[in-house]
């Protein structure tokens, strides 16, 4: 096991379908490349409406069939956050927002970022859309999206710090 591993927070409103979502995606794809030990992952939403449930029965059946079993139970976005990780991954500019406005140092602004900012193409500062009021093919959305965020982000890390699929 690593010492120093790499600190993530996938953050959306709710936790239990963007960011739990994200946070599967993104466990499955260092499994499969064997850089799980680089790695804490974790996620948080910016309200607690729906803290200690598991993830929406959507998000996890639309994760099963991908082969992830999602097992995150909700949780607020707390202060602390800002000092236990390295890296805080927003879905949407309101979640962007809100945990911007938690910042009681100025080193954290650097810490948070926009998930589908390391999508290849032009994403920017895009949002994962909040698939919550909509049907199962919202929800099939968000998991291409965090799936494919998932791949731009470990190549960005990969690159940052000098990690090697065959470490
Ligand atoms: P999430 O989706 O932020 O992706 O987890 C939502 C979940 C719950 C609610 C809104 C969005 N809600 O209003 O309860």
């Amino acid at each position: 096991m690593k010492e120093d591993k790499i600190k993530i927070l996938f953050v959306c409103l709710g936790n239990i379908c963007r960011s739990p979502a994200a946070e599967g995606a993104f466990q499955s794809l260092i499994h499969k490349e064997n850089l799980s030990d680089f790695f804490l992952i974790d996620s948080a939403g910016t309200a607690g409406y729906h803290d200690g449930e598991l993830a929406d029965p959507r998000t996890r059946e639309v994760a099963k069939a991908r082969n992830i079993n999602l097992t995150h139970i909700s949780r607020k976005f707390i202060k602390q956050d800002f000092q236990r990780f390295d890296y805080i991954l927003v879905m949407d500019h309101n979640n962007f927002k809100t945990v911007r406005s938690l910042v009681t140092d100025e080193s954290h602004n650097r810490k948070i970022h926009f998930f589908r900012s390391f999508e290849d193409g032009q994403f920017k500062n895009a949002e994962v859309p909040d698939p919550y009021y909509g049907d199962l093919k919202a929800f099939e959305n968000v998991q291409n999206i965090v799936e494919s965020a998932s791949v731009g982000f470990l190549k960005f890390l990969k690159s940052e710090h000098q990690i090697s699929s065959n470490h």
